[in-house]
C-alpha cells in the first residue's frame, strides 16, 4: 500500500455525503482497518469527490503540525466526519463518537501533488 493509497483508505468516503448514523465511525473505522492491533484514536473521513480533495494540494500552502511545509488548506469548507475514540472504548472493542462537520481541511501532499496525510480541519 502506497502512502497515497493509505490516505484513500483512511480518509476518503465519497459514497456518503455525510455520516449516516451515530454508528458511522464504529463501522467505518473497522471496515477501513483502523482497529486491528490498536484502536486509531482520531481519524477524519472526507465526503467529497477524489478530484476535489486532490485539488487541495494546489490550494493554500500552510505549515503542518509537525513543522513540515508540505501542507495545503482547502479554499472551501468540505463535508467531513470526525471520529474520536470514546473514553470507555477498549481494544479490541473500539468505540467512536461520530461528528459531522463542514470545515476547511489541511492535508499533507507529496510527489506529484497527491494527499498522503490528514493534518487538521479549521
Ligand atoms: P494520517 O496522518 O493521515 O492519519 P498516517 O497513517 O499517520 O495517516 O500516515 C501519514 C503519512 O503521510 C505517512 O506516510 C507520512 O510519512 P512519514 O511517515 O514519513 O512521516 C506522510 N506524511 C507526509 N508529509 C507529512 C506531514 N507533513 N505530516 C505528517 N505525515 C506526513
Amino acid at each position: 500500500e502506497t502512502p497515497a493509497e493509505k490516505f484513500q483508505r483512511q480518509h476518503m468516503d465519497t459514497e456518503h455525503s455525510t455520516a449516516s448514523s451515530s454508528n458511522y465511525c464504529n463501522l467505518m473505522m473497522k471496515a477501513r482497518d483502523m482497529t486491528s492491533g490498536r484502536c486509531k484514536p482520531l481519524n477524519t473521513f472526507i465526503h467529497e469527490p477524489k478530484s476535489v480533495v486532490d485539488a487541495v494540494c494546489h490550494q493554500e500552502n500552510v505549515t503542518c503540525k509537525n513543522g513540515r511545509t508540505n501542507c495545503y488548506k482547502s479554499n472551501s469548507r468540505l463535508s467531513i466526519t470526525n471520529c474520536r475514540q470514546t473514553g470507555a472504548s477498549k481494544y479490541p472493542n473500539c468505540q467512536y463518537e461520530t461528528s459531522n462537520l463542514n470545515k476547511q481541511i489541511i492535508v499533507a501532499c507529496e510527489g506529484q501533488y497527491v494527499p498522503v496525510h490528514f493534518d487538521a480541519y479549521v
